[in-house]
């Protein structure tokens, strides 16, 4: 009798037992396999659905009355279908796991619905190498499985996170570091053998923060017109809430930050800039690309070297990017032409934070192998003593790449005039920035008075065609 009474209850369950996953704040619609539909069902056939032995809601095909799409609801959240009778439930909760039955004449259909609850902190939005902690919750009625937990991230690469299971039922799962491109639509993959299980969570990620690197570094020649820009992405990614931040510069990495601009970005992208610094000489250009925080160095200082860090603030988290600036400057002494069989000393320094692997390097350009002397690594300072005449230049070598160069030429003493070229060229085109002089001659030889006035009129002819030039120094002889 028992026996019988156990086969009968195995073969009803292995017949009509259904397994759904619904996800926490989602819907589901759990059907009630084998129903006829609805025109088909004999009238006066009653249908009701029950949780465990809780009734849900009971529907008959002979009640005129009842709406066309929905019926009979136990709360707001659950409601039926009316042509195949089935289940729906919004808004589902982790607590509406459990084991759900739909009745009719001597049918019973019995699902067990299986809920899986993602949750994402702070709504998914997130700074740039912040390492967010997901958390994924279930409940089942019957023993919670072992999850196989993969994440797809938004250029859909597998990504396989650290996890942390206390239990079944809770597993934190560790996101990995955050970049600004790792904004978009992720997806959690659920896995499960036993029951089998495969379920897809997509959630958003929105991470704001810089679109350039961490770290950069730029080089410049003293006296050059020197542009740092910081490019938020706040606006690709559609960030709709306000942030604050603000720009600091320090000259080494233990002296004290000065603060040069704040900024506010409103949640309607509108950017707002204060300058804070009056002793500090720079400008905010008008003209700059959308949520670009930019300052512009007009004639770079040597002591303006160091880092630049812009940094952004979302609800008392932190992000920022690093521009170090490199500052070159080249001098000779004595300033004046190298009369034949003199010495003169050319010095190259460097101001800012240098790679382990810099050096300097002074050469002369068409000169031999004797003209070239390299600092050693690290050295900020180079000095030669030079006895020929030509245009020397100096530079500063990374990985046996120029980051940049300086140039300071030296006239011979027999010319009348003597023209020193300022130059600089960064990334390989050269720049001539500033032009030296032109010298004033008191001879009486007819003939070099001849030669001066030429000269003179050459200096000026190259004046006006270089407006911008400058006269550093002018030598008397
Ligand atoms: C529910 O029934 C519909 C219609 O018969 C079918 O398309 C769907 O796959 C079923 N859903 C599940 C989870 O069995
Ligand atoms: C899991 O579901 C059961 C009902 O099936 C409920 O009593 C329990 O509170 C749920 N657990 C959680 C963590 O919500
Ligand atoms: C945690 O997950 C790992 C891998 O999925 C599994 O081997 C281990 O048994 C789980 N521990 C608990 C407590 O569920
Ligand atoms: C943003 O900056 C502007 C100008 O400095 C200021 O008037 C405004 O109050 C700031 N807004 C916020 C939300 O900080
Ligand atoms: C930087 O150098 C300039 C002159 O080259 C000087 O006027 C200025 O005070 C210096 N600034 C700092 C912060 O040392
Ligand atoms: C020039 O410098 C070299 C060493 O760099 C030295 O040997 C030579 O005596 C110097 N000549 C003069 C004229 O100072
Ligand atoms: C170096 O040599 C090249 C080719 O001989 C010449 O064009 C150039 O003007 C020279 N430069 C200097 C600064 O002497
Ligand atoms: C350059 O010459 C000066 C004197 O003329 C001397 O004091 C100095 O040590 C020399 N420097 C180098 C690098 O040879």
């Amino acid at each position: 009798h028992l026996l019988l009474k156990v086969f009968c209850l195995i073969s009803s369950m292995a017949h009509q037992n259904e397994l759904q996953t619904g996800l926490a704040g989602g819907e589901v619609t759990l059907n009630c396999t084998g129903i006829l539909p609805d025109s088909k069902l004999s009238r006066d056939t009653l249908v009701h659905w029950k949780y465990y032995d809780t009734p849900l809601c009971k529907v008959s095909t002979s009640l005129p009355l009842l709406p066309s799409h929905t019926s009979a609801f136990i709360t707001d959240r659950f409601a039926i279908k009316t042509q195949y009778k089935q289940l729906w439930v919004r808004n589902l909760k982790l607590s509406d796991a459990g084991i759900y039955t739909c009745e009719y004449g001597s049918h019973k259909v019995r699902t067990s619905l299986h809920i899986f609850k993602l949750m994402i902190p702070l709504d998914g939005h997130f700074l740039q190498n912040e390492v967010p902690e997901l958390i994924l919750m279930q409940n089942s009625s019957s023993p919670l499985p072992d999850l196989r937990i993969t994440l797809l991230d938004s250029h859909n690469n597998r990504v396989t996170p650290e996890l942390q299971n206390k239990s079944r039922q809770k597993y934190i799962v560790n996101l990995r570091k955050l970049e600004t491109m790792d904004s978009g639509t992720w997806v959690c993959q659920v896995h499960s053998d036993s029951p089998l299980i495969d379920q897809n969570i997509p959630f958003a990620v929105k991470v704001l923060g810089f679109q350039n690197p961490d770290l950069e570094r730029k080089y410049a020649t003293v006296d050059s017109t020197v542009i740092l820009s910081w490019h938020l992405n706040s606006q690709k990614i559609k960030w709709k809430e306000g942030f604050t931040g603000q720009l600091n510069w320090k000259q080494q990495e233990s002296a004290n930050p000065h603060e040069l601009l704040d900024f506010n970005i409103t949640a309607q992208g509108q950017l707002h800039e204060t300058k804070k610094s009056s002793d500090f000489l720079f400008e905010i250009p008008e003209i700059k690309p959308e949520s670009t925080i930019e300052v512009k160095l007009p004639k770079v200082h040597f002591n303006h070297s160091g880092q630049y860090q812009c940094q952004l603030e979302y609800q008392g988290r932190h992000a920022q990017s690093k521009i170090e600036l490199v500052v070159m400057k080249v001098s000779a002494k004595p300033v004046g032409p190298l009369s034949r069989g003199a010495n003169m000393t050319l010095t190259c320094q460097v101001a800012g934070p240098l790679p382990p692997n810099a050096y300097l390097r002074w050469e002369r350009v068409n000169g031999t192998k004797m003209d070239i002397k390299n600092s050693k690594q690290k050295e900020v300072k180079l000095e030669v003593n030079i006895s020929a005449a030509g245009l020397w230049s100096c530079h500063l070598i990374e990985d046996s790449d120029r980051k940049i160069s300086a140039h300071y030429h030296v006239e011979e003493a027999a010319a009348w005039t003597n023209y020193v070229i300022i130059g600089a060229s960064v990334g390989g085109s050269l720049l001539v920035f500033a032009i030296g002089c032109l010298c004033i001659i008191t001879v009486t030889n007819w003939q070099r008075r001849r030669q001066r006035a030429k000269r003179m009129a050459q200096a000026r002819q190259y004046l006006l065609e270089n407006k911008t030039c400058q006269c550093q120094q002018m030598y008397m002889w």
